[in-house]
């Protein structure tokens, strides 16, 4: 690209964020979000540094992430709502920092639950993605405050730093559980290349993140919280946790529902009068996944079958009936 296209495409982007500033009416403005850098690998947060980061939970015991996009409606992720019925079970908690003390936290019930028509839960979790309709709405303060999300047409272009935060597992394993909300940065994976690596079915309506040494990673109890990136002083929500195989394997990253999609869905949900802030998040910089050549797709599978089951391959137990399926269907056939 010549030097003046590049001007140009700073310009727009510069402009953008500007125009992002209009959001500010929404309060969706991510103050804070340390830049110090769990989680699996990551640090603890300082309070308050994700306002719009929410707990539900079962009593109080955390069970998922949401975020706050404005003073009536949460998003997380649709299999955080499964099965049917958890909706009346379930308490959002704002402002919550440590697990085990709820000072300062303010809690809502869900009054109705908005989730994706075409979630596809037995499938490949394509549209991973509900809205809950809280039973009073909240009021901002210094720790709950709402984020501005991605509008459609965003784009992000793959290295680019994103962040996630939760109350999730510290470990694979979910064998340490953390006190206090955990924060990890983690560069996007352009789309292409997180379908190289995954054996499983990566929907189009997603977006991936992780590091090829692995070791940083969302896990089991970070589902529904938010994925942002950084626009100028602000933070825009871009994915919501969904899926990963195990968590912080090399060369594995994390699975995202990627939010700008669903613009038009959200929209037609959530009432007008308190719309969520969408922002166009479009930064000049070549997204080198565009142009990602799959050399070696299932690598993780090959490397599973020909050195057996490793310690970072473990078969679960659903791979294992599935393995058992196969081989009696085998069986069978050759009678
Ligand atoms: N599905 C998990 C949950 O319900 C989140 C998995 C994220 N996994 C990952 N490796 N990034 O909490």
């Amino acid at each position: 690209m010549s030097e003046m296209e590049h001007y140009r495409l700073v310009l727009v982007f510069a402009l953008t964020v500007s125009s992002f500033h209009g959001c500010q009416g929404q309060e969706c403005t991510g103050q804070g979000g340390a830049f110090r850098p769990r989680i699996v690998g990551g640090d603890e947060a300082a309070p308050g540094s994700w306002p719009w980061i929410v707990s539900l939970s079962y009593g109080t015991r955390h069970y998922c992430g949401g975020s706050l996009i404005n003073e009536h409606w949460v998003l997380t992720a649709a299999h955080c709502m499964d099965p049917p019925g958890e909706e009346n079970l379930t308490t959002i908690y704002f402002g919550r920092h440590n697990i085990s003390t709820l000072n300062n936290t303010v809690s809502r019930g869900i009054g109705s639950m908005w989730c994706h028509p075409e979630y596809n839960q037995t499938g490949e979790m394509e549209n991973d993605i509900c809205l809950l309709k809280l039973t009073e709405p909240v009021a901002f303060t210094e720790h709950i405050r709402p984020v501005c999300l991605a509008a459609r047409g965003s784009t992000f272009p793959a290295g680019f730093p994103s962040w996630v935060a939760g109350w999730g597992a510290l470990d694979e394993g979910g064998e340490r559980n953390p006190e206090a909300l955990q924060e990890v940065k983690l560069p996007i994976v352009g789309i292409n290349e997180c379908r190289c690596l995954n054996i499983y079915y990566v929907s189009e309506t997603t977006i991936c993140a992780g590091y090829p040494s692995g070791g940083r990673d969302s896990c089991q109890g970070d589902s529904g919280g938010p994925q942002v990136i950084r626009l100028g002083s602000f933070w825009v929500q871009l994915g919501i946790v969904s899926w990963g195989l195990g968590c912080a394997r090399p060369n594995l990253p994390g699975v995202y529902t990627l939010v700008p999609e669903y613009e038009t869905w959200i929209t037609s949900v959530v009432d007008s009068s308190a719309s969520p802030g969408f922002v166009l998040f479009d930064p000049p910089d070549e997204d080198n996944d565009l142009h990602y050549v799959c050399e070696d797709k299932h690598e993780y599978y090959n490397t599973y079958y020909t050195s057996g089951v490793d310690s970072g391959a473990r078969l679960d137990s659903c791979q294992l009936l599935s393995l058992c399926a196969i081989l009696l269907l085998r069986i069978m056939l050759a009678f």
